[in-house]
């Protein structure tokens, strides 16, 4: 029996959230079914959009987000076990997905490259800036880029991508 860890939101955030509008609950998975997956966390994300997000939930609800996990158990033959994914199963440590909303690593990644960079720079963070800044800002060179919150997720790739194609002006 695998016991799941999850942190919930215990109530909504008024101004920052704290610590104590959290709270860390435990529960039984039960066995897997045909075509399922038991997925271990190996990384949460934690980003802005949270705090809006959280928003719709039930006090009492799991926190939402992508994590990098592990297939530790399958009865799926395309995720066999130890295939690495990106999953949409919140603040949890193991989670049980039919595998349909799953996107696999690419198997061409290197083992140098840190997994964690699923959810950052080669993740939805840095798919957000590549075409934020070349598809819809539309820049090019001789141009001057402003990037409001340029230590964020997003915007320290859109100023990495920035400066190779323009001056670059950070706040
Ligand atoms: C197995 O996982 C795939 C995704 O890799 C999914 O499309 C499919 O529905 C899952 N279930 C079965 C029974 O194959």
């Amino acid at each position: 029996m695998v016991r799941a860890k999850s942190w919930t939101l215990k109530k909504h955030f008024q101004g920052h959230p704290t610590q104590s509008d959290f709270e860390l609950k435990t529960a039984e998975l039960p066995p897997l079914k045909n075509g399922e997956v038991l997925l271990e966390a190996l990384f949460l994300s934690v980003d802005p959009y949270m705090r809006l997000a959280a928003k719709r939930l039930k006090e009492g609800e799991m926190m939402m987000g992508h994590q990098v996990a592990r297939v530790v158990e399958s009865k799926n033959s395309t995720l066999p076990t130890g295939a690495i994914v990106v999953a949409h199963s919140g603040w949890t440590t193991h989670s049980i997905s039919d595998g349909k909303q799953l996107e696999k690593l690419p198997t061409e990644w290197p083992d140098t490259l840190p997994l964690s960079l699923a959810l950052g720079t080669v993740g939805m963070p840095g798919l957000t800036a590549y075409f934020g800044i070349l598809d819809i800002c539309g820049v090019k060179g001789g141009e001057t880029v402003l990037v409001n919150a340029a230590a964020g997720a997003v915007g320290s790739v859109v100023g990495q991508i920035a400066k190779l194609k323009v001056s670059v002006f950070f706040q």
